[in-house]
């Protein structure tokens, strides 16, 4: 058994924090800690996990376990540790710690030794577990990321948002079923992945929001037996609330899930979104280029331009969803409260955020250097007899019921199929075939595909007045990105 007093490395099993329960002699398997030492991982958490180490002293000291003084020592030694822990480049694995609270705690420990306040680092653990202590850090680091990658998303829209306000009135075909079935605007098609992203954010925060509850102080797993101020507590690391039950807040990683959910949704989005570009951008439809900085040649083929980034944006889909997966899996077979297959969260978390973060950051280049060929999308969105619905609803309008009217029209897209024409390049002597009261020479005017979009002014549709009128909108409701503010704020920016 090691004594109180004992250095960390003289203790049994290589200076764990549980070692006292363990004989001196043999200690832990190289190979059992090569899968159960997390430093690597979760090194980055150090800054969260002293920082919940301030609080606690903080709260131990409330609570009378500590003196003021004994609380400021250990405090500013904290302090201290989170410079040291910012200036080193790697994790520091020779230090023999398992995880980043064994480092805090050990190197806590020595610090306030060579500052003459004996063995005083080891009062820290007092009351509270490596169970509270990790779920608290990992809600921390999660809230904080989660506002970051919101930022982002919203880097994304206003991308979108760009696009969308110079191309409002811009024809472009329109799909389903990938066929060609009325034409919309481009500025349309941008605005749709907008109010997905949108959407996004909105999980992304509440998936925060829900996460703002404090462990701290649950123990490990029944509480602590010692007089917290748990509200104090909580209040101190910036939380909204304690959590409320001790076996819950230690043993679920639903904060986890629900964030990767949510970054898993958002890549599925912008996976269709590559999709759609990876169409339009082929040889076939012609109808939108990437620049040269997000397109790739083929080692080859010297003729090739290749869409990679539209394919890295569409595979990172898969990982997203994969990892959320991963965590999902983690969880639900898990009796409560803690089990050490909760390590596993951690690298899914990072993980999950490292690769949203890049995708983020190429769907926002990628969409910033579109360029639309207006001439081959306006004869695309003419093609396909994409105005049959509208000459129906010519006939709906002297009185043909919708259902005679779908008919008459699809027989006016055969006839033209046969003429080799497009619908309005039909006579007015047929139109009139089809309703004798029909306006046939208004009718072929109103054939177009900018009368069509003209029409579909009613609220979320494509008229590009509505569509205009939605980029503003959404270009209001998110304002200028962060870059942007802090470039106007330079002086001699613009203000
Ligand atoms: N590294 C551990 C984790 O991430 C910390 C908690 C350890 N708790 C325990 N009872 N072994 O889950």
């Amino acid at each position: 058994m090691a004594s109180n007093h004992a250095q960390p490395e003289a203790v049994g099993q290589g200076g764990a924090l549980w070692s006292g329960r363990f004989g001196a002699d043999g200690g832990a398997d190289p190979l059992f800690r090569a899968v159960n030492d997390s430093l690597p991982i979760d090194w980055r958490l150090v800054q969260d996990d002293i920082a919940g180490s301030v609080a606690w002293v903080r709260a131990l000291a409330r609570a009378g376990v500590v003196t003021r003084d004994e609380a400021d020592a250990l405090a500013l030694a904290l302090g201290d540790l989170a410079d040291e822990a910012a200036s080193l480049l790697h994790p520091p694995t020779d230090s023999g710690a398992e995880d980043v609270h064994t480092w805090v705690e050990q190197r806590l420990t020595e610090v306030l030794r060579d500052r003459g306040h004996g063995e005083l680092g080891k009062k820290l653990h007092t009351g509270r577990s490596r169970n509270d202590q990790v779920a608290t850090d990992l809600r921390l680091w999660l809230q904080r990321e989660a506002g970051e990658l919101v930022e982002l998303t919203e880097d994304v829209q206003r991308a979108l948002i760009a696009q969308a306000e110079a191309h409002a009135g811009t024809p472009f075909p329109g799909y389903t079923h990938l066929q060609r079935a009325q034409p919309v605007t481009f500025g349309h098609w941008c605005l749709a992945y907008v109010e997905m992203l949108g959407r996004d954010a909105g999980r992304l925060r509440d998936a925060a929001a829900r996460a703002d509850e404090c462990p701290l102080g649950c123990g490990a797993l029944a509480g602590t037996a010692y007089p917290i101020d748990r509200d104090a507590l909580a209040d101190d690391l910036g939380f909204a609330r304690p959590s409320a039950n001790s076996l819950d807040a230690i043993s679920d990683r639903d904060p986890v899930i629900e964030l990767v959910g949510a970054l898993a949704c958002l890549a599925a989005h912008l996976s269709r979104l590559a999709e759609d570009l990876l169409c339009y951008v082929s040889s076939e439809f012609g109808l939108v280029e990437c620049d040269d900085g997000v397109s790739s040649g083929s080692s080859l083929m010297p003729q090739k331009r290749n869409p990679d980034a539209l394919e890295l944006i569409r595979g990172k889909a898969g990982v997203l969803i994969g990892l959320h997966v991963t965590i999902i899996t983690t969880v639900k077979g898990l009796p409560l409260s803690y089990n050490k297959d909760l390590q596993e969260d951690k690298a899914v978390l990072f993980r999950a955020c490292d690769e949203s973060r890049l995708l983020l950051r190429l769907a926002s280049r990628v969409v910033n250097g579109l360029s639309v060929d207006g001439p081959a999308a306006l004869a695309a969105a003419e093609g396909g007899y994409a105005s049959a619905t509208d000459l129906a609803d010519e006939l709906v309008a002297v009185g043909v019921p919708f259902r005679e009217a779908h008919e008459l029209s699809a027989s006016a897209v055969r006839e033209a199929i046969d003429r080799g024409v497009a619908l309005d390049g039909l006579d007015e002597d047929f139109l009139r075939t089809l309703s004798p009261s029909l306006d046939a020479a208004g009718v072929l005017g109103r054939l177009t595909v900018a009368a069509g979009l003209e029409k579909r002014a009613a609220l979320g549709g494509t008229a590009p007045a509505r569509v205009a009128e939605a980029g503003r909108l959404w270009s209001d409701r998110l304002g200028p990105s962060d870059a942007d503010r802090d470039r106007s704020q330079e002086p001699g920016g613009a203000s």
